[in-house]
């Protein structure tokens, strides 16, 4: 798959079937992150495979996270605070939108989660004090069902380029 066609693709799947993820397709998606660029090449960051029923059930309970029980894998990103303070938030995300558009190629479904009580991952999986959670990430086979959270989230679509793009300087439009 082009890497245009895994951004045009991607969708935040909601809904996921129980099959397991092959190790191999979760090796490379790990792989991806792994490679990801980082500022000064730290590599900030720490990923934690859950795949235990209990602990996904306990991720679960957060408001918008309902999802964790039936994905089977979900990947807790963390970046290190104390190796990188100014960009590990942002090199951990890099790598995790890696592993979500090399998911996708890999034919699987993802959804970004921010959606958690930090104290709370912190305890159930231990994560030392210089690790901050940035961001999960649900990793499944998508289950088809009616989405309607998806349905009226992404209603909205995205903004059109001439709102979020200047060209030279902010506010001038392309001419060309
Ligand atoms: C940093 C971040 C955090 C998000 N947290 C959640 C979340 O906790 N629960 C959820 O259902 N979706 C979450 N999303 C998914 C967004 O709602 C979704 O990306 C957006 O609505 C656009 O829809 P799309 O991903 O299907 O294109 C998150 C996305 C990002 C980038």
């Amino acid at each position: 798959m082009e890497v245009f066609d895994a951004v045009e693709t991607r969708k935040s799947v909601r809904a996921y079937s129980s099959t397991p993820v092959p190790k191999e397709k979760l090796d490379r998606v790990i792989e991806s992150g792994r490679l990801a660029p980082s500022a000064m090449n730290l590599q900030p960051w720490h990923f934690i495979i859950v795949h235990d029923t209990g602990k996904r059930e306990e991720m679960s309970k957060a408001r918008y996270a309902k999802f964790l029980k039936e994905s089977p894998v979900v990947i807790v990103g963390c970046g290190d605070r104390k190796s990188s303070p100014k960009w590990f938030a942002i090199d951990t995300t890099i790598a995790l939108q890696n592993m979500v558009l090399t998911a996708t190629s890999e034919g699987l479904g993802t959804c970004w989660i921010g959606s958690f009580d930090e104290d709370m991952i912190r305890n159930l999986l231990k994560i030392p004090d210089h690790l901050t959670v940035v961001a999960m990430l649900a990793v499944g086979y998508p289950r088809k069902k009616l989405d309607l959270a998806a349905t009226v989230i992404r209603s909205g679509s995205r903004k059109p380029a001439k709102d979020i793009v200047s060209v030279e300087e902010y506010g001038a439009k392309d001419e060309r």
